[in-house]
Protein backbone atom coordinates (compact mmCIF):
# COMPACT_ATOMS: atom_id res chain seq x y z
CA UNK A 1 0.00 0.00 0.00
CA UNK A 2 1.32 3.21 -0.94
CA UNK A 3 2.69 5.33 1.66
CA UNK A 4 0.18 8.58 2.10
CA UNK A 5 2.09 11.46 3.62
CA UNK A 6 -0.04 13.74 5.44
CA UNK A 7 -0.11 17.45 4.55
CA UNK A 8 -0.86 19.73 7.03
CA UNK A 9 -0.98 23.16 5.83
CA UNK A 10 -1.11 26.39 8.25
CA UNK A 11 -4.60 26.32 9.50
CA UNK A 12 -6.97 28.99 9.05
CA UNK A 13 -7.56 30.22 12.57
CA UNK A 14 -10.92 30.61 13.90
CA UNK A 15 -10.86 33.11 16.80
CA UNK A 16 -13.45 33.90 19.11
CA UNK A 17 -11.21 35.20 21.51
CA UNK A 18 -10.59 38.76 21.68
CA UNK A 19 -6.97 39.61 21.22
CA UNK A 20 -6.29 43.11 22.07
CA UNK A 21 -2.80 45.47 21.96
CA UNK A 22 -1.77 46.56 25.25
CA UNK A 23 -3.28 49.60 26.34
CA UNK A 24 -4.37 51.92 29.49
CA UNK A 25 -8.07 50.93 28.34
CA UNK A 26 -6.71 47.05 27.66
CA UNK A 27 -5.11 46.81 30.75
CA UNK A 28 -8.16 48.52 32.65
CA UNK A 29 -10.24 46.06 31.10
CA UNK A 30 -8.41 43.07 32.32
CA UNK A 31 -7.73 43.95 35.40
CA UNK A 32 -11.99 44.13 35.65
CA UNK A 33 -12.05 40.80 34.14
CA UNK A 34 -10.01 39.24 36.13
CA UNK A 35 -11.69 40.61 39.44
CA UNK A 36 -15.02 39.31 37.95
CA UNK A 37 -13.50 35.58 37.98
CA UNK A 38 -12.66 35.47 34.09
CA UNK A 39 -9.41 34.31 32.58
CA UNK A 40 -7.02 36.89 30.60
CA UNK A 41 -4.00 35.80 28.90
CA UNK A 42 -1.16 38.09 29.30
CA UNK A 43 2.20 38.40 28.35
CA UNK A 44 4.97 37.94 30.96
CA UNK A 45 8.69 37.91 30.24
CA UNK A 46 8.61 34.17 29.91
CA UNK A 47 6.32 33.26 28.40
CA UNK A 48 1.98 34.01 28.11
CA UNK A 49 0.12 33.62 30.76
CA UNK A 50 -3.76 32.00 31.28
CA UNK A 51 -4.63 34.11 34.29
CA UNK A 52 -7.47 33.99 36.86
CA UNK A 53 -8.19 35.62 40.09
CA UNK A 54 -6.03 33.04 42.97
CA UNK A 55 -7.84 33.75 45.24
CA UNK A 56 -11.25 32.01 43.71
CA UNK A 57 -11.63 28.85 43.71
CA UNK A 58 -14.29 29.14 40.56
CA UNK A 59 -11.75 31.29 38.82
CA UNK A 60 -9.33 29.20 39.22
CA UNK A 61 -10.98 25.93 38.28
CA UNK A 62 -11.35 27.85 35.18
CA UNK A 63 -7.75 27.28 34.52
CA UNK A 64 -7.94 23.79 34.91
CA UNK A 65 -10.52 23.28 32.57
CA UNK A 66 -9.50 25.37 29.85
CA UNK A 67 -6.28 23.99 29.81
CA UNK A 68 -7.46 20.26 30.24
CA UNK A 69 -4.81 20.12 33.39
CA UNK A 70 -4.73 17.78 35.94
CA UNK A 71 -5.74 19.65 38.98
CA UNK A 72 -2.74 17.47 40.91
CA UNK A 73 -0.38 19.83 39.52
CA UNK A 74 -0.47 23.31 41.25
CA UNK A 75 -0.27 26.70 39.65
CA UNK A 76 2.06 29.33 39.92
CA UNK A 77 0.63 32.73 41.74
CA UNK A 78 1.86 36.26 40.39
CA UNK A 79 2.00 39.50 42.61
CA UNK A 80 3.59 42.82 41.98
CA UNK A 81 6.47 42.49 44.82
CA UNK A 82 8.15 40.61 47.40
CA UNK A 83 5.58 42.28 49.99
CA UNK A 84 2.79 41.17 48.35
CA UNK A 85 4.13 37.47 48.10
CA UNK A 86 4.84 37.90 52.05
CA UNK A 87 0.92 38.12 52.18
CA UNK A 88 0.56 34.82 51.00
CA UNK A 89 3.70 32.75 51.89
CA UNK A 90 6.43 32.65 54.32
CA UNK A 91 9.80 33.59 53.39
CA UNK A 92 13.24 31.35 54.28
CA UNK A 93 16.41 32.94 54.27
CA UNK A 94 17.35 31.49 51.21
CA UNK A 95 14.10 32.66 49.48
CA UNK A 96 14.72 35.99 50.51
CA UNK A 97 18.12 36.06 49.40
CA UNK A 98 16.72 34.84 45.82
CA UNK A 99 14.12 37.31 45.70
CA UNK A 100 16.35 40.08 46.45
CA UNK A 101 18.80 39.23 43.56
CA UNK A 102 16.04 38.09 41.06
CA UNK A 103 12.90 39.35 41.96
CA UNK A 104 11.20 40.75 39.39
CA UNK A 105 12.19 38.53 37.19
CA UNK A 106 11.69 34.73 35.92
CA UNK A 107 11.94 32.76 39.45
CA UNK A 108 9.10 30.63 41.06
CA UNK A 109 9.64 30.37 44.38
CA UNK A 110 7.58 27.44 46.27
CA UNK A 111 7.12 28.40 49.84
CA UNK A 112 5.38 27.46 52.95
CA UNK A 113 1.53 28.92 52.64
CA UNK A 114 1.22 31.33 55.33
CA UNK A 115 -1.78 30.83 58.06
CA UNK A 116 -4.75 32.75 56.78
CA UNK A 117 -3.21 33.19 52.69
CA UNK A 118 -6.26 33.47 50.39
CA UNK A 119 -4.93 31.62 47.82
CA UNK A 120 -7.61 29.16 46.62
CA UNK A 121 -5.94 26.23 47.58
CA UNK A 122 -7.20 24.20 44.22
CA UNK A 123 -4.11 26.73 42.88
CA UNK A 124 -1.56 25.23 44.76
CA UNK A 125 -3.41 21.59 44.36
CA UNK A 126 -4.27 20.96 47.85
CA UNK A 127 -0.56 21.25 49.01
CA UNK A 128 0.71 23.63 52.29
CA UNK A 129 3.27 25.33 49.63
CA UNK A 130 2.53 27.84 46.90
CA UNK A 131 4.75 28.92 44.17
CA UNK A 132 4.75 33.09 43.74
CA UNK A 133 6.40 34.82 41.02
CA UNK A 134 7.15 38.13 40.48
CA UNK A 135 7.20 39.33 36.24
CA UNK A 136 9.45 41.34 34.94
CA UNK A 137 7.09 42.93 32.33
CA UNK A 138 5.18 46.32 32.36
CA UNK A 139 2.48 44.86 31.25
CA UNK A 140 1.94 42.14 33.48
CA UNK A 141 2.77 44.46 36.17
CA UNK A 142 0.44 46.84 35.09
CA UNK A 143 -2.29 44.20 35.27
CA UNK A 144 -1.42 43.03 38.49
CA UNK A 145 -1.23 46.43 39.76
CA UNK A 146 -4.83 47.31 38.35
CA UNK A 147 -6.34 43.92 39.67
CA UNK A 148 -5.03 44.03 43.24
CA UNK A 149 -5.52 40.19 43.42
CA UNK A 150 -2.53 37.55 43.52
CA UNK A 151 -2.87 36.29 39.86
CA UNK A 152 -2.52 32.14 39.14
CA UNK A 153 -0.90 31.49 35.82
CA UNK A 154 0.06 28.77 34.26
CA UNK A 155 1.22 28.88 30.61
CA UNK A 156 -1.58 29.39 27.93
CA UNK A 157 -1.40 27.14 26.40
CA UNK A 158 -3.48 23.34 26.44
CA UNK A 159 -1.68 21.02 28.93
CA UNK A 160 1.23 19.17 27.77
CA UNK A 161 1.43 21.20 24.53
CA UNK A 162 4.26 24.12 23.45
CA UNK A 163 3.88 27.14 25.35
CA UNK A 164 3.04 30.33 24.34
CA UNK A 165 5.68 33.04 23.30
CA UNK A 166 2.94 35.23 20.69
CA UNK A 167 -0.55 36.33 21.65
CA UNK A 168 -1.76 34.24 18.43
CA UNK A 169 -0.32 30.73 20.01
CA UNK A 170 -2.91 31.84 22.95
CA UNK A 171 -5.41 32.48 20.31
CA UNK A 172 -4.45 28.66 18.74
CA UNK A 173 -4.69 26.65 21.36
CA UNK A 174 -7.18 28.81 24.31
CA UNK A 175 -9.12 31.26 21.56
CA UNK A 176 -12.82 30.26 22.95
CA UNK A 177 -11.82 29.55 26.44
CA UNK A 178 -10.40 33.09 27.47
CA UNK A 179 -12.47 36.53 28.11
CA UNK A 180 -9.43 38.57 26.59
CA UNK A 181 -5.91 37.92 25.17
CA UNK A 182 -3.52 41.26 26.05
CA UNK A 183 -1.09 41.45 22.89
CA UNK A 184 2.53 42.74 23.63
CA UNK A 185 4.44 41.21 21.11
CA UNK A 186 7.14 38.12 21.65
CA UNK A 187 8.24 37.25 25.35
CA UNK A 188 11.53 38.21 25.00
CA UNK A 189 12.86 35.14 27.65
CA UNK A 190 10.70 32.39 25.66
CA UNK A 191 11.35 29.75 28.50
CA UNK A 192 9.75 29.35 31.39
CA UNK A 193 10.42 30.83 34.71
CA UNK A 194 13.40 28.75 36.73
CA UNK A 195 11.27 27.36 40.22
CA UNK A 196 12.98 26.76 43.45
CA UNK A 197 11.58 25.19 46.45
CA UNK A 198 12.78 26.87 49.18
CA UNK A 199 10.29 25.32 52.02
CA UNK A 200 12.76 22.61 52.89
CA UNK A 201 16.36 22.70 54.60
CA UNK A 202 18.37 22.83 51.21
CA UNK A 203 16.68 24.77 48.05
CA UNK A 204 15.58 22.31 45.21
CA UNK A 205 15.55 23.31 41.10
CA UNK A 206 12.15 21.71 40.13
CA UNK A 207 12.54 23.17 36.95
CA UNK A 208 15.40 25.06 35.05
CA UNK A 209 14.14 28.47 33.54
CA UNK A 210 14.94 31.94 32.85
CA UNK A 211 17.25 32.80 35.77
CA UNK A 212 20.31 29.95 35.40
CA UNK A 213 21.41 26.94 37.90
CA UNK A 214 24.46 29.39 37.51
CA UNK A 215 23.13 32.27 38.54
CA UNK A 216 21.04 30.70 41.42
CA UNK A 217 24.40 29.02 42.91
CA UNK A 218 26.24 32.06 43.04
CA UNK A 219 23.77 33.54 45.53
CA UNK A 220 22.61 30.71 47.95
CA UNK A 221 25.43 28.24 46.97
CA UNK A 222 24.58 24.70 45.79
CA UNK A 223 21.22 23.29 44.88
CA UNK A 224 19.94 19.72 44.72
CA UNK A 225 18.35 19.17 41.30
CA UNK A 226 14.88 17.52 41.07
CA UNK A 227 15.03 17.81 37.48
CA UNK A 228 15.42 14.63 35.18
CA UNK A 229 17.95 15.74 33.19
CA UNK A 230 21.08 13.82 34.91
CA UNK A 231 18.05 10.53 33.66
CA UNK A 232 17.30 12.22 30.74
CA UNK A 233 20.02 10.98 28.36
CA UNK A 234 19.96 7.40 29.69
CA UNK A 235 16.16 6.53 30.27
CA UNK A 236 13.66 9.14 28.45
CA UNK A 237 11.13 6.78 29.45
CA UNK A 238 11.21 8.69 32.81
CA UNK A 239 10.65 11.53 31.32
CA UNK A 240 6.81 13.18 31.27
CA UNK A 241 5.90 14.34 28.12
CA UNK A 242 5.67 18.10 27.69
CA UNK A 243 5.70 20.79 25.43
CA UNK A 244 4.79 18.28 22.63
CA UNK A 245 4.83 19.15 18.96
CA UNK A 246 2.51 17.04 16.91
CA UNK A 247 5.76 15.85 14.98
CA UNK A 248 8.45 13.08 16.22
CA UNK A 249 11.34 15.34 17.43
CA UNK A 250 15.11 13.58 17.11
CA UNK A 251 17.65 15.09 19.31
CA UNK A 252 21.52 15.39 19.06
CA UNK A 253 20.73 15.39 15.63
CA UNK A 254 24.51 15.57 13.52
CA UNK A 255 22.66 14.79 10.09
CA UNK A 256 19.22 15.14 8.82
CA UNK A 257 17.00 12.19 7.18
CA UNK A 258 14.67 12.21 4.47
CA UNK A 259 11.38 14.29 5.75
CA UNK A 260 13.11 15.65 8.34
CA UNK A 261 12.60 19.33 9.03
CA UNK A 262 15.86 20.72 10.88
CA UNK A 263 16.22 22.95 14.13
CA UNK A 264 19.48 24.40 14.20
CA UNK A 265 21.89 26.16 16.72
CA UNK A 266 24.73 28.36 15.13
CA UNK A 267 26.96 27.53 12.20
CA UNK A 268 26.39 24.39 10.77
CA UNK A 269 27.57 21.84 7.49
CA UNK A 270 23.96 19.86 7.55
CA UNK A 271 22.31 19.29 4.49
CA UNK A 272 19.54 16.98 3.31
CA UNK A 273 16.41 19.14 4.78
CA UNK A 274 13.84 21.34 3.07
CA UNK A 275 12.46 23.76 6.25
CA UNK A 276 14.78 25.12 8.72
CA UNK A 277 14.94 27.21 11.47
CA UNK A 278 17.78 28.63 13.10
CA UNK A 279 17.85 29.05 16.96
CA UNK A 280 20.18 31.73 16.81
CA UNK A 281 22.80 31.36 14.31
CA UNK A 282 25.67 33.34 16.16
CA UNK A 283 25.18 30.37 18.89
CA UNK A 284 23.67 32.57 21.16
CA UNK A 285 21.56 30.66 23.94
CA UNK A 286 19.28 33.34 25.06
CA UNK A 287 18.67 33.85 21.40
CA UNK A 288 18.08 30.45 20.97
CA UNK A 289 15.81 30.80 23.99
CA UNK A 290 13.73 32.90 22.72
CA UNK A 291 12.96 31.66 19.40
CA UNK A 292 12.30 28.08 21.01
CA UNK A 293 8.66 27.75 21.39
CA UNK A 294 7.91 29.71 18.06
CA UNK A 295 10.07 28.18 15.77
CA UNK A 296 9.18 24.46 17.01
CA UNK A 297 5.47 25.39 16.16
CA UNK A 298 6.70 26.73 12.86
CA UNK A 299 8.26 23.70 12.20
CA UNK A 300 5.37 21.38 13.89
CA UNK A 301 3.36 22.90 11.23
CA UNK A 302 5.12 21.71 8.21
CA UNK A 303 6.84 18.53 8.81
CA UNK A 304 6.17 15.21 10.61
CA UNK A 305 9.51 15.08 11.61
CA UNK A 306 12.28 17.29 13.53
CA UNK A 307 15.76 16.63 13.81
CA UNK A 308 17.34 19.21 16.07
CA UNK A 309 21.26 19.67 16.17
CA UNK A 310 22.50 19.65 20.19
CA UNK A 311 22.28 22.72 22.47
CA UNK A 312 25.03 23.71 24.94
CA UNK A 313 23.79 22.17 28.88
CA UNK A 314 24.64 25.50 30.11
CA UNK A 315 23.43 28.56 31.47
CA UNK A 316 20.10 29.02 29.51
CA UNK A 317 20.77 26.33 27.72
CA UNK A 318 19.53 24.07 30.53
CA UNK A 319 16.33 24.98 30.05
CA UNK A 320 16.18 24.71 26.14
CA UNK A 321 17.05 21.00 26.46
CA UNK A 322 14.48 20.21 29.51
CA UNK A 323 11.82 21.19 26.80
CA UNK A 324 13.19 19.64 24.40
CA UNK A 325 13.93 16.68 26.02
CA UNK A 326 9.82 16.36 27.12
CA UNK A 327 9.19 17.20 23.81
CA UNK A 328 10.87 14.54 22.33
CA UNK A 329 9.78 12.23 25.25
CA UNK A 330 6.94 9.36 24.53
CA UNK A 331 3.60 10.64 25.22
CA UNK A 332 1.40 10.53 27.98
CA UNK A 333 -1.54 8.59 27.37
CA UNK A 334 -3.10 12.41 28.20
O1 LIG B 1 7.27 31.49 33.44
C1 LIG B 1 6.37 30.96 34.06
O2 LIG B 1 6.54 30.43 35.19
C2 LIG B 1 4.97 30.91 33.40
C3 LIG B 1 4.46 32.36 33.31
C4 LIG B 1 3.05 32.44 32.80
O3 LIG B 1 4.61 33.00 34.53
N1 LIG B 1 4.09 30.07 34.15
C5 LIG B 1 4.23 28.72 34.15
O4 LIG B 1 3.29 28.04 34.89
O5 LIG B 1 5.10 28.13 33.54
P1 LIG B 1 3.02 26.48 34.72
O6 LIG B 1 1.76 26.24 35.46
O7 LIG B 1 3.00 26.10 33.29
O8 LIG B 1 4.18 25.80 35.51
C6 LIG B 1 4.19 25.80 36.92
C7 LIG B 1 5.20 24.84 37.46
C8 LIG B 1 4.73 23.43 37.32
O9 LIG B 1 5.83 22.60 36.99
C9 LIG B 1 4.20 23.12 38.71
O10 LIG B 1 4.20 21.76 38.98
C10 LIG B 1 5.16 23.92 39.59
O11 LIG B 1 5.40 25.10 38.85
N2 LIG B 1 4.55 24.30 40.87
C11 LIG B 1 3.58 25.19 41.10
N3 LIG B 1 3.24 25.23 42.42
C12 LIG B 1 4.03 24.36 43.04
C13 LIG B 1 4.17 23.92 44.40
N4 LIG B 1 3.43 24.43 45.38
N5 LIG B 1 5.09 22.98 44.67
C14 LIG B 1 5.86 22.46 43.69
N6 LIG B 1 5.77 22.81 42.38
C15 LIG B 1 4.87 23.74 42.06
MG1 LIG C 1 3.28 25.13 31.33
Amino acid sequence: MAQSRIYRPWRPVTVSAVIEMVSPKTIARAADLLKSGALVAFPTETVYGLGADATSDDAVAGIFEAKQRPTFNPLIVHVTDTKAAAEIVNFTVSAQRLADAFWPGPLSLVLPRKAGSTVSLLASAGLDTIAVRVPDQTTAQAILAASGIPVAAPSANASGKISPTLASHVAESLGDAVALIVDDGPCPIGVESTVVDCSGETPVLLRPGGITLEQIEAVIGALIQATDNNVAPSSPGMLESHYAPNAVLRLNATSVDTGEALLSFGPHRLTGFTTERNLSPAGDLREAAANLFAMMRELDASENAIAVMQIPDQGIGRAINDRLRRAAAPRNAS
